[in-house]
């Protein structure tokens, strides 16, 4: 059966992306954040799953305001990285998992999570970043990926608790698919950031830290954090923080944290990454 053996959480700022494009991981800026991704990319090298669920949201790239689901599951063959006005970046086709993600859309539907299924689903920086961050710049990433989009553009979006119970569902139809596969998942977006409105530019490393630390020590606290709080403490962006619920919920109770790396800031975000494994 296929087994779900580990989460990350990560920041995916379409900063970081453009600094692995042009080379500028190396700057004085750059080079403090991604010392901090070397062993995340060890780590990743190491563990080497066959499929990873990334959780992510699309900002206005595959879907416009004219549609938009709170939660959709692509079930591709290849998912091509989005065009976000700068052309699409020159990384690899996303290549998908179509039998695992069509097992979890069914599951997830009889379970009564309301999945959109995409057919097609071009992928933004939120998906393309994390994957970058995690395995650097391969010629073709080296795991098949289950893009499981977010609303977290358009209020209302999905509260923490549902993003976490949809955690818990998918971690189930995962160890329920019948083949052998090692599967990890992804949960994009945050940490702090606000990049409009009077308070664009916050920041908030106290609010992020906690975040980290109860993610092992007091899940049922960030499971009860309402949007106000989110908006209020880590800023309109930092309300991306749902979707690690979704990784935390498919995860074990007592799943330990092996890494984590928080620097501020990266572009106007404070970029948090941590691993939990399951024991
Ligand atoms: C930034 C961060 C994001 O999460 C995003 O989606 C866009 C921009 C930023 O910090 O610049
Ligand atoms: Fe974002």
């Amino acid at each position: 059966m296929a087994k779900l053996f580990a989460g990350v959480g990560t920041s995916h700022v379409p900063g970081i992306g453009a600094a692995v494009d042009h080379k500028k991981t190396q700057t004085d800026y750059w080079k403090p954040l991604f010392d901090g991704y070397e062993p995340a990319r060890e780590w990743m090298q190491n563990e080497a799953p066959d499929v990873v669920i990334i959780v992510y949201n699309d900002h206005a790239s595959a879907f416009s305001l004219e549609l938009i689901p709170t939660f959709a599951i692509g079930v591709a063959e290849r998912f091509q990285p989005a065009d976000e006005g700068y052309g699409p970046r020159k990384v690899p086709v996303v290549e998908g998992h179509p039998e695992l993600a069509w097992h979890l859309a069914e599951s997830l539907i009889l379970d009564e999570f309301d999945m959109t299924i995409a057919n097609e689903m071009p992928v933004d920086h939120g998906l393309t970043v994390p994957l970058s961050i995690a395995c650097g710049e391969p010629d073709i990433w080296p795991c098949k990926v289950i893009p499981l989009c977010v609303n977290v553009i358009q209020y209302p979006s999905p509260t923490g608790n549902r993003c976490y119970q949809l955690g818990k569902a998918i971690r189930k139809a995962v160890e329920a698919f019948p083949a052998d596969l090692k599967v990890a998942i992804f949960g994009t977006g945050g940490m702090s950031h606000q990049l409009q409105g009077e308070r664009a530019g916050l920041v908030n490393a106290d609010f992020d830290i906690a975040f980290l630390d109860d993610l092992t020590r007091n899940v049922d606290r960030l499971v009860r954090i309402p949007h106000v709080e989110y908006l209020r403490e880590a800023g309109s962006e930092g309300a991306e923080l749902v979707m690690w619920m979704i990784m935390r919920g498919a995860l074990d109770d007592d799943a330990r944290e092996v890494y984590r790396h928080f620097h501020v800031p990266a572009s106007n975000t404070a970029a948090g990454l941590i691993i939990l494994e399951n024991p």
